[in-house]
């Protein structure tokens, strides 16, 4: 969505039975990806299952801005990719709307070009950081101005040939690990990443099935590094994108809560380095039944047959977080209807998500008569299972901040609690979840448009 347009308030209700099956749309990162390489590729690549989401669609006509040329038919999008390293210079400035993967993995891609990028955003972007990526492009050669720190907007230009770098990853974060590999593809020689916790991976399995030459080598400590020969062809490829795990997240909870629920969510990925929710949850004594499990376009894809459960606290370990990072939220309101006390730790990289979400599920809880303590990196709630007194009798709504995982979370806590519970925007929800409303409904779920 872009900034300025109307909040959309809704309000979910107490509701009984969630039931049906639901298939996820595209996972959202694969979706970035799949259209980043397809653009950059030389030739033609198909993607099936690709999410529709208002993210996903800015990345593509990002790529189509820099030369690629995009067009649907049928469920297919079809793209014509430039060739590695041939991308062309953008006319107009690069608008991301609100998403950090579009705007990070984009810098790396065109950074590293010898021509003016111009990056920007919308009110929730422009507060997020940028340097996480700015400070590896430099070190490649990349000049950068900006006019605020290392917020967006954001030019960068690159040099005439960039230096290939060995760069450790500081924080866990997938985004500037796909930069910085993104950036590898036009630089002469090898460009390095090490990182030492594990994050999601899409970026490396896809370079590798574009064509890249790329190893990935991992130690006994479990750090890892990366390798990727620069300048190398990418060829276009077939791509079926698995359904979101971070959004099956939201049915999936709200099917344990809401008691007499019984629902399966069909053609999850389940890469492990995106499965923290599910073993959490299982931990808490959650009911979810992994079927089917089996290899679709490279990656493990299971369906997910889930029923209400009385779930039990537990504390969740910090080296859990990158496997599970925007799950946190939704794991917060799961974690209100447990007996007992769950603590999240590692949580630092929470505050700068599209909002502050720790923060901002702080706030939520505690205005829906949630028990809950927030630290610097850290949160605890301490549950009560039946729900009883949560909710806002009074109406007050809570404050999602531009972010659509705030927004879904509490619609999703309040389908079990016993008064409603509201939110003042549902209109981002669209850059990830453009169905969720109509899927929720579709298992008997009680949201409207407030
Ligand atoms: C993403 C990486 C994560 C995640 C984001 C998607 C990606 O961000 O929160 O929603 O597709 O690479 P960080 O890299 O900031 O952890």
């Amino acid at each position: 969505m872009s900034q300025g347009s109307a909040s959309k308030p809704a309000i979910a209700r107490k509701s009984s039975g969630l039931s049906g099956t639901v298939r996820i749309p595209g996972d959202k990162s694969i979706s970035h990806r799949a259209l980043i390489l397809g653009g950059l590729a030389s030739g033609e690549t198909r993607i099936f299952g690709l999410l529709k989401g208002e993210d996903v669609l800015n990345t593509g006509k990002v790529m189509q801005a820099m030369g690629a040329v995009i067009r649907k038919d049928g469920g297919a999008w079809i793209i014509n990719g430039t060739g590695n390293g041939a991308l062309l210079a953008p006319e107009v400035s690069l608008d991301f709307g609100n998403s950090g993967t579009g705007v990070r993995l984009t810098m790396g891609l065109a950074g590293v070009y010898d021509f003016d990028t111009v990056f920007t955003g919308d009110a929730s972007l422009s507060q997020r950081p940028m340097g996480r990526v700015l400070d590896p492009l430099r070190r490649m050669g990349v000049q950068v101005k900006a006019v605020e720190g290392d917020r967006l907007p954001v030019i960068l230009r690159g040099p005439e040939t960039p230096a290939p770098i060995r760069y450790t990853l500081s924080v866990a974060s997938a985004q500037v690990k796909s930069a910085v590999l993104l950036a590898g593809l036009n630089v002469p020689g090898v460009t390095t990443v090490i990182e030492p916790a594990i994050t999601r991976d899409h970026t490396e399995k896809m370079l590798a099935g574009f064509g890249a030459e790329l190893s990935v080598k991992t130690d006994k400590h479990g750090t890892r590094t990366i390798q990727l020969q620069g300048r190398g062809r990418l060829t276009g490829q077939i791509i079926d994108v698995p359904g979101d795990p971070s959004s099956a997240a939201f049915p999936l909870v709200a099917a344990l809560l809401v008691p007499g629920s019984d629902i399966t969510i069909s053609n999850v990925l389940m890469s492990p380095t995106r499965t923290g929710l599910i073993l959490t949850l299982q931990e808490m004594d959650a009911d979810i039944e992994i079927l089917n499990r089996r290899l679709a376009g490279g990656e493990d894809v299971a369906d997910l047959r889930v029923r209400h459960s009385e779930l039990t606290g537990v504390t969740v370990p910090a080296e859990r977080a990158p496997s599970m990072i925007d799950e946190y939220p939704v794991l917060a309101v799961a974690a209100a209807f447990a007996k007992g006390r769950t603590v999240m730790n590692g949580l630092q990289e929470l505050r700068f998500k599209e909002s502050d979400r720790l923060s901002a599920i702080a706030q939520g809880l505690k205005l829906n008569g949630v028990e809950c303590e927030e630290g610097q990196d850290w949160l605890s709630v301490t549950g009560r299972p039946d729900g009883k007194g949560f909710g806002n009798a009074a109406g007050e709504r809570v404050v999602t901040h531009l972010d659509h995982r705030i927004a879904m979370s509490f619609l999703v806590m309040g389908l079990a609690s016993e008064h409603p519970v509201g939110i003042d925007d549902s209109s981002m929800i669209t850059t990830s979840f453009p169905q969720f409303m109509d899927l929720m409904e579709s298992l008997g779920a009680k949201i409207e448009q407030a």
